[in-house]
Protein backbone atom coordinates (compact mmCIF):
# COMPACT_ATOMS: atom_id res chain seq x y z
CA UNK A 1 0.00 0.00 0.00
CA UNK A 2 2.45 2.21 0.88
CA UNK A 3 4.91 1.57 -2.52
CA UNK A 4 1.73 1.80 -4.08
CA UNK A 5 1.19 5.29 -2.45
CA UNK A 6 4.50 5.95 -3.16
CA UNK A 7 4.46 5.08 -6.83
CA UNK A 8 1.38 7.22 -6.98
CA UNK A 9 2.92 10.25 -5.45
CA UNK A 10 5.86 9.83 -7.81
CA UNK A 11 3.56 9.71 -10.69
CA UNK A 12 2.20 12.81 -9.83
CA UNK A 13 5.21 14.73 -9.35
CA UNK A 14 6.42 13.54 -12.38
CA UNK A 15 2.97 14.09 -13.83
CA UNK A 16 3.53 18.04 -12.27
CA UNK A 17 7.21 17.99 -13.77
CA UNK A 18 6.02 17.11 -17.41
CA UNK A 19 3.14 18.97 -17.02
CA UNK A 20 5.49 22.16 -16.13
CA UNK A 21 7.95 21.17 -18.43
CA UNK A 22 5.51 20.97 -20.87
CA UNK A 23 3.91 24.11 -19.98
CA UNK A 24 7.28 26.15 -19.58
CA UNK A 25 8.67 24.71 -22.84
CA UNK A 26 5.38 25.88 -24.62
CA UNK A 27 5.73 29.25 -22.72
CA UNK A 28 9.19 29.46 -24.17
CA UNK A 29 8.72 28.74 -27.42
CA UNK A 30 6.08 30.94 -27.88
CA UNK A 31 7.98 33.60 -26.33
CA UNK A 32 10.81 32.78 -28.72
CA UNK A 33 8.79 32.36 -31.89
CA UNK A 34 7.02 36.10 -30.55
CA UNK A 35 10.58 37.57 -30.92
CA UNK A 36 11.30 35.43 -33.84
CA UNK A 37 8.25 36.82 -35.46
CA UNK A 38 9.20 40.43 -34.72
CA UNK A 39 12.22 39.58 -37.13
CA UNK A 40 10.87 36.89 -38.88
CA UNK A 41 9.82 38.50 -42.18
CA UNK A 42 7.47 36.74 -44.84
CA UNK A 43 9.25 35.97 -48.16
CA UNK A 44 8.55 38.89 -49.89
CA UNK A 45 9.46 41.40 -47.52
CA UNK A 46 13.18 40.50 -48.06
CA UNK A 47 12.79 39.43 -52.28
CA UNK A 48 14.67 39.75 -54.63
CA UNK A 49 12.38 40.34 -58.02
CA UNK A 50 13.20 39.78 -61.03
CA UNK A 51 11.28 41.25 -64.21
CA UNK A 52 11.03 38.85 -67.50
CA UNK A 53 10.39 40.98 -70.35
CA UNK A 54 9.37 37.45 -72.37
CA UNK A 55 9.55 38.65 -75.89
CA UNK A 56 13.29 39.67 -75.27
CA UNK A 57 14.61 36.67 -72.96
CA UNK A 58 14.82 33.45 -74.73
CA UNK A 59 13.73 32.55 -78.07
CA UNK A 60 13.44 28.88 -78.29
CA UNK A 61 12.00 27.88 -81.33
CA UNK A 62 13.75 30.02 -84.01
CA UNK A 63 11.18 32.85 -85.02
CA UNK A 64 13.48 35.67 -83.27
CA UNK A 65 10.52 36.42 -80.55
CA UNK A 66 10.96 35.37 -76.95
CA UNK A 67 9.10 32.14 -75.71
CA UNK A 68 7.67 30.55 -72.44
CA UNK A 69 9.80 27.54 -72.90
CA UNK A 70 12.49 29.57 -73.34
CA UNK A 71 12.22 31.06 -69.91
CA UNK A 72 11.61 27.19 -68.67
CA UNK A 73 14.96 26.69 -70.15
CA UNK A 74 16.81 29.47 -68.31
CA UNK A 75 15.48 29.02 -65.00
CA UNK A 76 18.52 27.76 -63.50
CA UNK A 77 20.06 31.16 -64.19
CA UNK A 78 17.28 32.81 -62.17
CA UNK A 79 18.51 30.24 -59.49
CA UNK A 80 21.83 30.76 -59.81
CA UNK A 81 21.51 35.21 -59.34
CA UNK A 82 19.31 33.92 -56.09
CA UNK A 83 15.58 35.16 -57.68
CA UNK A 84 12.91 34.84 -55.29
CA UNK A 85 10.06 35.55 -57.88
CA UNK A 86 10.07 36.72 -61.42
CA UNK A 87 7.89 39.36 -62.87
CA UNK A 88 6.71 37.96 -66.34
CA UNK A 89 5.79 41.03 -68.27
CA UNK A 90 2.37 40.34 -70.59
CA UNK A 91 2.36 36.91 -71.97
CA UNK A 92 -1.20 36.70 -72.63
CA UNK A 93 -3.29 36.97 -76.60
CA UNK A 94 -2.48 40.17 -78.23
CA UNK A 95 -2.17 41.62 -81.49
CA UNK A 96 1.33 42.87 -79.83
CA UNK A 97 0.53 46.31 -80.47
CA UNK A 98 2.02 47.47 -77.34
CA UNK A 99 3.33 44.15 -77.04
CA UNK A 100 1.30 42.39 -75.01
CA UNK A 101 -0.50 45.18 -72.98
CA UNK A 102 -3.17 45.20 -75.21
CA UNK A 103 -4.67 42.12 -74.12
CA UNK A 104 -7.14 40.40 -76.55
CA UNK A 105 -7.86 37.45 -74.41
CA UNK A 106 -7.28 37.57 -70.59
CA UNK A 107 -7.60 34.22 -70.00
CA UNK A 108 -5.03 32.67 -73.18
CA UNK A 109 -1.53 32.40 -73.67
CA UNK A 110 -0.31 34.36 -76.51
CA UNK A 111 0.35 32.24 -79.27
CA UNK A 112 4.55 32.89 -80.64
CA UNK A 113 4.96 32.30 -76.44
CA UNK A 114 3.36 29.33 -76.65
CA UNK A 115 0.56 27.34 -74.88
CA UNK A 116 -1.18 26.88 -71.65
CA UNK A 117 1.03 23.18 -71.38
CA UNK A 118 4.39 25.28 -71.89
CA UNK A 119 3.10 27.76 -68.84
CA UNK A 120 2.01 24.94 -66.50
CA UNK A 121 5.51 23.73 -67.30
CA UNK A 122 7.09 26.87 -66.41
CA UNK A 123 5.25 26.45 -63.50
CA UNK A 124 6.55 23.26 -62.24
CA UNK A 125 9.69 23.42 -63.00
CA UNK A 126 10.13 27.21 -61.43
CA UNK A 127 8.45 26.00 -58.24
CA UNK A 128 10.78 22.88 -58.16
CA UNK A 129 13.64 25.56 -58.81
CA UNK A 130 11.38 27.37 -55.54
CA UNK A 131 11.19 30.11 -57.40
CA UNK A 132 7.76 32.26 -57.93
CA UNK A 133 6.07 33.05 -60.62
CA UNK A 134 4.33 36.50 -60.92
CA UNK A 135 1.90 37.48 -63.66
CA UNK A 136 1.47 41.13 -65.12
CA UNK A 137 -1.97 41.98 -64.83
CA UNK A 138 -3.09 44.73 -66.57
CA UNK A 139 -6.75 46.19 -65.42
CA UNK A 140 -6.96 49.46 -67.32
CA UNK A 141 -7.51 48.61 -70.66
CA UNK A 142 -8.34 45.75 -73.46
CA UNK A 143 -7.33 45.45 -76.87
CA UNK A 144 -9.85 46.74 -78.89
CA UNK A 145 -9.78 42.69 -80.53
CA UNK A 146 -10.76 41.74 -77.09
CA UNK A 147 -14.28 39.82 -77.69
CA UNK A 148 -15.35 42.13 -74.57
CA UNK A 149 -15.06 45.19 -76.89
CA UNK A 150 -16.48 43.90 -80.27
CA UNK A 151 -19.87 42.88 -78.50
CA UNK A 152 -19.82 46.63 -76.75
CA UNK A 153 -19.21 48.23 -80.28
CA UNK A 154 -22.59 45.88 -80.91
CA UNK A 155 -23.66 46.96 -77.96
CA UNK A 156 -24.42 43.80 -77.20
CA UNK A 157 -26.54 43.08 -73.45
CA UNK A 158 -23.98 42.90 -70.74
CA UNK A 159 -21.43 44.69 -72.79
CA UNK A 160 -23.27 48.37 -73.36
CA UNK A 161 -20.77 49.81 -70.84
CA UNK A 162 -18.11 47.48 -70.19
CA UNK A 163 -15.97 50.55 -71.51
CA UNK A 164 -16.17 54.63 -71.65
CA UNK A 165 -18.20 55.50 -74.21
CA UNK A 166 -19.64 59.00 -74.63
CA UNK A 167 -21.11 60.75 -78.00
CA UNK A 168 -18.71 63.88 -77.70
CA UNK A 169 -19.99 67.86 -77.92
CA UNK A 170 -20.57 70.38 -80.50
CA UNK A 171 -18.16 72.99 -81.35
CA UNK A 172 -19.17 76.73 -82.17
CA UNK A 173 -19.62 75.28 -85.96
CA UNK A 174 -21.81 72.69 -85.06
CA UNK A 175 -19.32 70.20 -85.80
CA UNK A 176 -18.83 66.63 -83.38
CA UNK A 177 -15.58 66.84 -81.31
CA UNK A 178 -14.45 64.64 -78.52
CA UNK A 179 -15.88 64.73 -75.24
CA UNK A 180 -12.64 66.80 -73.20
CA UNK A 181 -9.28 67.38 -74.30
CA UNK A 182 -7.96 64.22 -72.57
CA UNK A 183 -4.76 62.82 -74.51
CA UNK A 184 -3.19 59.37 -74.63
CA UNK A 185 -0.14 58.51 -73.43
CA UNK A 186 1.09 58.01 -76.53
CA UNK A 187 0.25 61.34 -78.01
CA UNK A 188 -3.05 62.57 -79.57
CA UNK A 189 -6.10 62.31 -78.25
CA UNK A 190 -7.50 60.30 -75.36
CA UNK A 191 -10.96 59.54 -77.15
CA UNK A 192 -11.87 57.60 -80.67
CA UNK A 193 -15.09 57.74 -82.72
CA UNK A 194 -16.62 54.52 -84.16
CA UNK A 195 -18.98 54.75 -86.41
CA UNK A 196 -20.48 51.68 -85.18
CA UNK A 197 -21.91 52.99 -81.82
CA UNK A 198 -21.81 56.40 -83.31
CA UNK A 199 -19.84 56.96 -80.35
CA UNK A 200 -16.77 57.66 -78.78
CA UNK A 201 -14.28 55.45 -76.80
CA UNK A 202 -12.00 56.07 -74.06
CA UNK A 203 -8.42 54.82 -74.55
CA UNK A 204 -5.46 56.37 -72.40
CA UNK A 205 -2.97 54.66 -74.39
CA UNK A 206 -2.48 53.80 -78.07
CA UNK A 207 -5.96 53.63 -79.88
CA UNK A 208 -6.01 49.58 -79.70
CA UNK A 209 -5.95 49.80 -75.99
CA UNK A 210 -9.63 50.62 -74.82
CA UNK A 211 -10.35 51.80 -70.83
CA UNK A 212 -12.24 49.36 -69.49
CA UNK A 213 -15.35 50.64 -67.52
CA UNK A 214 -14.65 50.37 -63.56
CA UNK A 215 -17.88 51.91 -62.74
CA UNK A 216 -19.17 48.80 -64.02
CA UNK A 217 -19.50 46.05 -61.42
CA UNK A 218 -19.65 43.68 -64.13
CA UNK A 219 -16.21 44.62 -65.64
CA UNK A 220 -15.14 44.62 -61.71
CA UNK A 221 -16.05 41.31 -61.29
CA UNK A 222 -14.78 40.13 -64.66
CA UNK A 223 -11.09 41.48 -63.54
CA UNK A 224 -11.36 39.34 -60.61
CA UNK A 225 -12.22 36.22 -62.06
CA UNK A 226 -8.75 36.75 -64.17
CA UNK A 227 -7.08 37.19 -60.83
CA UNK A 228 -8.44 34.00 -59.58
CA UNK A 229 -7.94 31.74 -63.02
CA UNK A 230 -4.13 32.24 -62.73
CA UNK A 231 -4.17 31.95 -59.02
CA UNK A 232 -5.57 28.81 -59.55
CA UNK A 233 -2.47 28.24 -62.51
CA UNK A 234 -0.15 28.53 -59.41
CA UNK A 235 1.33 31.97 -59.90
CA UNK A 236 2.31 33.95 -57.04
CA UNK A 237 1.08 36.83 -57.67
CA UNK A 238 0.74 39.91 -59.73
CA UNK A 239 2.30 43.10 -60.86
CA UNK A 240 -0.23 45.24 -61.84
CA UNK A 241 -0.19 47.42 -64.85
CA UNK A 242 -0.98 51.41 -65.42
CA UNK A 243 -2.64 51.61 -61.93
CA UNK A 244 -2.52 55.78 -61.69
CA UNK A 245 -5.04 55.75 -65.07
CA UNK A 246 -7.69 53.19 -63.66
CA UNK A 247 -10.43 55.66 -62.83
CA UNK A 248 -11.20 59.06 -64.32
CA UNK A 249 -13.37 61.80 -62.99
CA UNK A 250 -17.57 61.51 -63.23
CA UNK A 251 -19.02 63.53 -65.97
CA UNK A 252 -20.62 66.76 -64.31
CA UNK A 253 -24.72 66.91 -64.22
CA UNK A 254 -25.07 67.77 -67.90
CA UNK A 255 -23.21 64.39 -68.47
CA UNK A 256 -20.04 66.39 -69.71
CA UNK A 257 -16.12 65.30 -69.03
CA UNK A 258 -14.31 68.32 -67.71
CA UNK A 259 -11.47 69.64 -69.95
CA UNK A 260 -8.00 69.57 -67.94
CA UNK A 261 -6.01 72.55 -67.69
CA UNK A 262 -2.83 73.29 -69.57
CA UNK A 263 0.32 72.16 -67.64
CA UNK A 264 2.89 75.17 -68.83
CA UNK A 265 5.33 72.28 -68.82
CA UNK A 266 5.82 71.58 -72.80
CA UNK A 267 4.35 73.44 -75.97
CA UNK A 268 3.81 69.87 -78.00
CA UNK A 269 0.42 69.53 -77.89
CA UNK A 270 0.13 66.04 -78.55
CA UNK A 271 2.03 65.11 -75.42
CA UNK A 272 0.31 64.00 -72.36
CA UNK A 273 2.36 66.52 -69.77
CA UNK A 274 0.85 69.39 -72.34
CA UNK A 275 -2.19 69.04 -69.89
CA UNK A 276 -2.48 68.47 -65.98
CA UNK A 277 -3.54 64.83 -65.74
CA UNK A 278 -5.21 65.27 -62.41
CA UNK A 279 -8.72 64.87 -63.19
CA UNK A 280 -7.50 61.13 -65.17
CA UNK A 281 -4.92 60.20 -62.76
CA UNK A 282 -4.63 58.94 -59.21
CA UNK A 283 -8.13 59.33 -58.33
CA UNK A 284 -9.68 58.33 -54.97
CA UNK A 285 -11.85 55.24 -56.24
CA UNK A 286 -8.07 53.79 -57.68
CA UNK A 287 -7.11 53.20 -54.34
CA UNK A 288 -10.55 51.45 -53.17
CA UNK A 289 -9.91 49.01 -56.52
CA UNK A 290 -6.67 48.40 -55.05
CA UNK A 291 -7.92 46.90 -51.57
CA UNK A 292 -10.25 45.12 -53.30
CA UNK A 293 -7.58 43.04 -55.20
CA UNK A 294 -5.95 42.57 -52.04
CA UNK A 295 -8.78 41.13 -50.42
CA UNK A 296 -8.86 38.59 -53.36
CA UNK A 297 -5.12 37.66 -52.76
CA UNK A 298 -5.95 36.83 -48.96
CA UNK A 299 -9.22 35.21 -49.63
CA UNK A 300 -7.52 32.77 -52.34
CA UNK A 301 -4.71 32.35 -49.41
CA UNK A 302 -7.30 31.47 -46.56
CA UNK A 303 -9.48 28.93 -48.88
CA UNK A 304 -6.51 27.34 -50.66
CA UNK A 305 -3.25 27.67 -48.31
CA UNK A 306 0.04 28.30 -49.19
CA UNK A 307 2.18 31.22 -49.39
CA UNK A 308 1.17 34.90 -49.36
CA UNK A 309 -0.13 35.61 -52.74
CA UNK A 310 1.61 39.57 -53.97
CA UNK A 311 0.74 41.93 -55.11
CA UNK A 312 2.83 45.04 -56.61
CA UNK A 313 1.51 47.81 -58.14
CA UNK A 314 2.99 50.06 -60.86
CA UNK A 315 2.28 53.36 -59.53
CA UNK A 316 3.69 56.81 -60.07
CA UNK A 317 2.31 59.71 -57.81
CA UNK A 318 3.21 61.57 -54.85
CA UNK A 319 3.84 60.18 -51.79
CA UNK A 320 0.98 61.37 -49.91
CA UNK A 321 -1.29 59.25 -52.60
CA UNK A 322 0.88 56.46 -53.41
CA UNK A 323 1.74 55.46 -49.34
CA UNK A 324 -2.14 54.83 -49.73
CA UNK A 325 -2.09 52.01 -51.58
CA UNK A 326 0.02 50.18 -48.72
CA UNK A 327 -3.73 50.11 -46.82
CA UNK A 328 -4.85 51.75 -44.36
CA UNK A 329 -5.74 50.98 -40.23
CA UNK A 330 -8.11 48.95 -41.54
CA UNK A 331 -7.59 47.49 -44.73
CA UNK A 332 -4.92 46.39 -46.59
CA UNK A 333 -3.57 47.43 -49.74
CA UNK A 334 -0.59 46.28 -52.38
CA UNK A 335 2.37 44.65 -50.65
CA UNK A 336 4.53 46.18 -52.56
CA UNK A 337 3.78 49.92 -54.64
CA UNK A 338 6.62 50.25 -56.62
CA UNK A 339 9.00 52.47 -55.31
CA UNK A 340 10.33 54.97 -58.93
CA UNK A 341 12.37 57.11 -57.01
CA UNK A 342 15.62 56.24 -57.66
CA UNK A 343 14.51 56.61 -61.13
CA UNK A 344 12.28 59.37 -61.25
CA UNK A 345 14.26 61.63 -58.55
CA UNK A 346 17.52 60.99 -60.65
CA UNK A 347 16.14 61.90 -63.80
CA UNK A 348 17.62 65.72 -62.34
CA UNK A 349 20.58 63.89 -62.00
CA UNK A 350 22.76 60.88 -60.20
CA UNK A 351 24.46 62.62 -57.10
CA UNK A 352 24.68 61.65 -53.51
CA UNK A 353 21.74 64.03 -52.41
CA UNK A 354 19.77 63.06 -55.46
CA UNK A 355 19.82 59.57 -54.04
CA UNK A 356 19.74 61.02 -50.54
CA UNK A 357 16.31 62.37 -51.63
CA UNK A 358 15.40 59.68 -53.65
CA UNK A 359 15.56 57.50 -50.35
CA UNK A 360 14.15 59.91 -48.00
CA UNK A 361 10.68 60.58 -50.12
CA UNK A 362 9.98 56.98 -49.76
CA UNK A 363 11.82 55.95 -46.07
CA UNK A 364 9.96 59.25 -44.19
CA UNK A 365 6.77 59.07 -45.66
CA UNK A 366 5.99 55.32 -45.84
CA UNK A 367 3.80 54.13 -43.04
CA UNK A 368 5.15 51.80 -39.79
CA UNK A 369 5.32 48.28 -40.29
CA UNK A 370 5.22 48.51 -44.23
CA UNK A 371 8.19 47.42 -46.52
CA UNK A 372 9.71 49.40 -48.77
CA UNK A 373 11.37 48.10 -52.50
CA UNK A 374 14.41 49.55 -54.80
CA UNK A 375 13.67 49.55 -58.82
CA UNK A 376 16.37 51.12 -60.61
CA UNK A 377 14.64 49.98 -64.01
CA UNK A 378 11.89 48.60 -66.18
CA UNK A 379 10.64 47.92 -69.67
CA UNK A 380 9.51 51.67 -69.28
CA UNK A 381 12.94 53.04 -68.93
CA UNK A 382 16.46 53.37 -70.74
CA UNK A 383 18.97 50.53 -69.30
CA UNK A 384 20.01 51.61 -65.82
CA UNK A 385 23.65 51.88 -66.89
CA UNK A 386 23.12 54.43 -69.51
CA UNK A 387 20.52 56.70 -67.98
CA UNK A 388 23.05 56.38 -64.21
CA UNK A 389 26.36 56.25 -66.04
CA UNK A 390 28.24 53.07 -66.80
CA UNK A 391 30.42 53.70 -64.29
CA UNK A 392 27.97 53.68 -61.72
CA UNK A 393 26.81 50.40 -62.63
CA UNK A 394 27.50 48.46 -59.45
CA UNK A 395 27.08 51.50 -57.46
CA UNK A 396 23.25 51.62 -58.50
CA UNK A 397 22.85 47.62 -58.19
CA UNK A 398 24.44 47.51 -54.59
CA UNK A 399 22.27 50.25 -53.29
CA UNK A 400 19.16 48.71 -54.15
CA UNK A 401 20.52 45.56 -52.42
CA UNK A 402 21.72 46.58 -49.55
CA UNK A 403 18.58 49.42 -48.46
CA UNK A 404 15.97 47.92 -46.33
CA UNK A 405 13.05 45.83 -48.11
CA UNK A 406 12.65 43.57 -51.06
CA UNK A 407 14.52 44.77 -54.16
CA UNK A 408 13.42 44.66 -58.03
CA UNK A 409 15.93 44.00 -61.25
CA UNK A 410 14.78 44.13 -64.06
CA UNK A 411 16.55 41.84 -67.10
CA UNK A 412 19.87 42.57 -67.62
CA UNK A 413 20.69 45.44 -65.22
CA UNK A 414 22.75 42.13 -63.41
CA UNK A 415 25.21 42.27 -66.08
CA UNK A 416 25.50 46.18 -66.70
CA UNK A 417 22.98 45.64 -69.95
CA UNK A 418 23.37 49.30 -72.06
CA UNK A 419 20.35 50.84 -74.17
CA UNK A 420 20.40 49.48 -77.86
CA UNK A 421 21.02 51.93 -80.42
CA UNK A 422 17.47 51.70 -82.68
CA UNK A 423 17.31 53.23 -86.18
CA UNK A 424 13.32 54.97 -86.96
CA UNK A 425 13.32 51.95 -89.45
CA UNK A 426 13.77 49.32 -87.03
CA UNK A 427 11.58 51.27 -84.37
CA UNK A 428 8.19 49.09 -82.81
CA UNK A 429 7.26 50.88 -79.99
CA UNK A 430 4.27 52.72 -80.28
CA UNK A 431 5.35 55.26 -77.84
CA UNK A 432 7.99 56.06 -80.71
CA UNK A 433 6.33 55.11 -83.71
CA UNK A 434 3.21 57.85 -82.81
CA UNK A 435 5.93 60.63 -83.21
CA UNK A 436 8.09 61.18 -86.29
CA UNK A 437 11.94 61.00 -87.20
CA UNK A 438 12.97 63.43 -85.72
CA UNK A 439 11.50 63.07 -82.22
CA UNK A 440 11.36 59.04 -81.39
CA UNK A 441 14.23 58.81 -79.63
CA UNK A 442 12.63 61.08 -76.91
CA UNK A 443 9.75 58.96 -76.55
CA UNK A 444 11.06 55.36 -77.88
CA UNK A 445 11.45 52.38 -74.88
CA UNK A 446 13.00 49.85 -77.49
CA UNK A 447 16.26 50.12 -75.93
CA UNK A 448 15.92 48.76 -72.98
CA UNK A 449 13.97 45.91 -74.50
CA UNK A 450 16.67 44.37 -76.88
CA UNK A 451 17.28 40.79 -76.39
CA UNK A 452 18.75 39.54 -73.44
CA UNK A 453 22.65 38.76 -73.85
CA UNK A 454 23.28 34.85 -73.03
CA UNK A 455 26.73 34.09 -74.80
CA UNK A 456 29.02 36.83 -77.22
CA UNK A 457 27.80 34.07 -79.99
CA UNK A 458 25.02 34.20 -82.67
CA UNK A 459 22.39 37.13 -81.50
CA UNK A 460 23.99 37.02 -77.91
CA UNK A 461 22.54 32.96 -77.43
CA UNK A 462 18.79 34.74 -77.73
CA UNK A 463 17.99 33.26 -80.74
CA UNK A 464 19.07 31.08 -83.79
CA UNK A 465 16.93 33.81 -85.98
CA UNK A 466 18.20 35.73 -88.81
CA UNK A 467 16.76 38.53 -87.30
CA UNK A 468 15.71 39.27 -83.90
CA UNK A 469 12.51 41.00 -83.25
CA UNK A 470 15.01 44.17 -82.11
CA UNK A 471 18.20 44.70 -83.11
CA UNK A 472 21.06 43.01 -80.35
CA UNK A 473 22.34 46.13 -77.78
CA UNK A 474 25.76 47.44 -78.04
CA UNK A 475 28.82 45.12 -76.46
CA UNK A 476 27.00 42.10 -76.01
CA UNK A 477 30.14 40.41 -76.40
CA UNK A 478 31.35 41.21 -73.45
CA UNK A 479 28.32 42.36 -71.69
CA UNK A 480 26.94 38.54 -71.18
CA UNK A 481 26.38 35.96 -68.90
CA UNK A 482 28.73 33.29 -70.37
CA UNK A 483 31.96 36.02 -70.56
CA UNK A 484 30.82 37.72 -67.12
CA UNK A 485 30.49 34.27 -65.64
CA UNK A 486 34.16 33.25 -66.25
CA UNK A 487 35.82 36.62 -66.04
CA UNK A 488 37.17 36.84 -62.24
CA UNK A 489 35.48 40.11 -62.30
CA UNK A 490 32.29 41.17 -63.58
CA UNK A 491 28.78 42.76 -63.19
CA UNK A 492 27.34 39.66 -62.61
CA UNK A 493 29.84 38.07 -60.42
CA UNK A 494 29.31 41.52 -57.97
CA UNK A 495 25.76 40.85 -58.43
CA UNK A 496 25.89 37.49 -57.21
CA UNK A 497 28.47 38.16 -54.34
CA UNK A 498 25.88 41.01 -52.94
CA UNK A 499 22.64 38.71 -53.24
CA UNK A 500 24.97 35.93 -51.53
CA UNK A 501 25.62 38.13 -48.55
CA UNK A 502 21.97 39.46 -48.56
CA UNK A 503 20.89 35.93 -48.05
CA UNK A 504 23.11 35.03 -45.40
CA UNK A 505 23.18 38.49 -43.50
CA UNK A 506 20.74 38.94 -41.10
CA UNK A 507 21.66 42.52 -41.06
CA UNK A 508 20.69 43.04 -44.55
CA UNK A 509 17.30 41.13 -44.06
CA UNK A 510 16.53 42.99 -40.48
CA UNK A 511 18.71 45.17 -39.50
CA UNK A 512 18.00 49.29 -39.08
CA UNK A 513 19.25 51.36 -41.22
CA UNK A 514 20.89 55.25 -41.56
CA UNK A 515 22.10 56.93 -44.48
CA UNK A 516 23.97 60.62 -45.13
CA UNK A 517 24.81 61.80 -47.85
CA UNK A 518 28.28 63.40 -47.56
CA UNK A 519 30.10 66.66 -49.46
CA UNK A 520 31.96 65.67 -52.71
CA UNK A 521 29.10 63.43 -53.76
CA UNK A 522 29.68 60.43 -51.46
CA UNK A 523 26.22 58.06 -50.52
CA UNK A 524 26.93 56.04 -47.49
CA UNK A 525 24.32 53.53 -45.96
CA UNK A 526 24.43 51.87 -42.49
CA UNK A 527 22.94 48.47 -41.85
CA UNK A 528 22.85 47.27 -37.86
CA UNK A 529 21.27 44.98 -35.78
CA UNK A 530 21.93 44.22 -31.83
CA UNK A 531 24.21 40.75 -32.35
CA UNK A 532 25.04 41.29 -35.51
CA UNK A 533 27.32 42.35 -38.41
CA UNK A 534 27.42 46.19 -39.48
CA UNK A 535 27.28 46.92 -42.98
CA UNK A 536 28.60 49.51 -44.59
CA UNK A 537 27.91 50.53 -48.17
CA UNK A 538 29.74 54.04 -49.57
CA UNK A 539 29.94 55.62 -53.18
CA UNK A 540 31.45 58.13 -54.79
CA UNK A 541 28.57 59.32 -57.20
CA UNK A 542 30.84 62.54 -58.72
CA UNK A 543 33.24 62.37 -61.18
CA UNK A 544 36.48 63.27 -58.91
CA UNK A 545 38.29 61.03 -56.05
CA UNK A 546 37.57 61.44 -52.94
CA UNK A 547 38.91 60.53 -49.38
CA UNK A 548 36.70 60.15 -46.54
CA UNK A 549 36.67 59.62 -42.36
CA UNK A 550 33.45 58.07 -42.06
CA UNK A 551 33.42 58.45 -38.35
CA UNK A 552 33.89 61.70 -37.91
CA UNK A 553 31.24 62.62 -40.90
CA UNK A 554 28.87 59.97 -40.14
CA UNK A 555 28.67 57.46 -37.57
CA UNK A 556 31.43 57.66 -34.64
CA UNK A 557 30.48 53.89 -33.43
CA UNK A 558 32.17 52.34 -36.28
CA UNK A 559 34.46 49.95 -35.85
CA UNK A 560 38.53 51.39 -36.42
CA UNK A 561 38.98 47.81 -39.20
CA UNK A 562 36.59 46.79 -41.28
CA UNK A 563 36.62 44.01 -44.41
CA UNK A 564 35.92 44.83 -47.78
CA UNK A 565 32.90 41.90 -49.04
CA UNK A 566 32.27 43.60 -52.49
CA UNK A 567 33.70 46.31 -54.78
CA UNK A 568 32.51 48.03 -57.93
CA UNK A 569 34.49 46.56 -60.94
CA UNK A 570 36.79 49.19 -60.96
CA UNK A 571 37.92 49.46 -57.58
CA UNK A 572 41.46 48.52 -56.93
CA UNK A 573 40.83 47.78 -53.62
CA UNK A 574 41.67 43.77 -52.55
CA UNK A 575 38.66 41.98 -51.14
CA UNK A 576 39.10 40.30 -47.85
CA UNK A 577 41.67 43.73 -47.29
CA UNK A 578 40.89 45.57 -43.72
CA UNK A 579 39.12 48.68 -44.41
CA UNK A 580 39.77 51.85 -42.13
CA UNK A 581 36.48 53.96 -41.87
CA UNK A 582 38.58 56.94 -40.97
CA UNK A 583 40.19 57.19 -44.10
CA UNK A 584 38.35 55.52 -47.43
CA UNK A 585 39.72 56.87 -51.03
CA UNK A 586 37.08 56.33 -53.46
CA UNK A 587 37.64 56.91 -57.23
CA UNK A 588 34.79 58.04 -59.19
CA UNK A 589 31.94 55.65 -59.72
CA UNK A 590 34.11 53.74 -56.96
CA UNK A 591 31.64 51.52 -54.56
CA UNK A 592 32.06 49.47 -51.02
CA UNK A 593 30.27 47.52 -49.08
CA UNK A 594 32.45 46.78 -45.75
CA UNK A 595 31.21 44.36 -42.85
CA UNK A 596 32.67 44.81 -39.59
CA UNK A 597 33.03 41.55 -39.06
CA UNK A 598 36.42 40.61 -39.31
CA UNK A 599 37.88 37.31 -40.54
C1 LIG B 1 2.38 50.36 -68.21
C2 LIG B 1 3.41 49.47 -68.86
C3 LIG B 1 3.73 50.00 -70.21
C4 LIG B 1 2.48 49.99 -71.05
C5 LIG B 1 1.36 50.74 -70.35
C6 LIG B 1 0.04 50.46 -70.98
O1 LIG B 1 2.86 51.62 -67.96
O2 LIG B 1 4.52 49.35 -68.03
O3 LIG B 1 4.73 49.25 -70.86
O4 LIG B 1 2.73 50.58 -72.28
O5 LIG B 1 1.23 50.40 -69.00
O6 LIG B 1 -0.40 49.17 -70.67
MG1 LIG C 1 10.08 32.18 -80.18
Amino acid sequence: MKSLLHSRNIFLSLLAVVLYAHSSCWACTLTSKNAAQAEEKDWWQTAQFYQIYPRSFQDSDGDGIGDLKGITSRLEYLKDIGVTAAWLSPIFKSPMVDFGYDIADFYEIQSEYGTMDDFRELIAKANALGIKIILDFVPNHSSDECEWFQKSLRRERGYEDYYVWHYGKLDADGKRIPPSNWLQAFRGSAWEWREERQQYYLHQFAVQQVDLNYRNPAVVEQMKRILRYWLDQGVAGFRVDAVPVLFEVETDENGQYPDLEVSGTTDDKDDRTYLKNNLVENRPETIDMVYQWRQVMDDYQRIHGGDTRVLLIETYAPPAYTMQMYGNRSVEGAHLPFNFNLITVLKQGVSATTVQEAVDEWMKNMPAKRTANWVIGNHDQRRAASRYGVQRTDAMNMLVLTLPGASVTYQGEELGMIDGEISWEDTVDPAACNSNKDIYENFTRDPSRTPFQWTAGTNAGFSTASKTWLPLAPQYQTLNVDVENSSARSHLKIYKSLVELRKSSKTLQNGSYKYKALAEDLFVLKRFLNGDDTIIYVANFGDKTVTVDLQSEFDATLPSTMTLKISSLDSTKTLGSDINPKSITLAAGEALILSSRTK
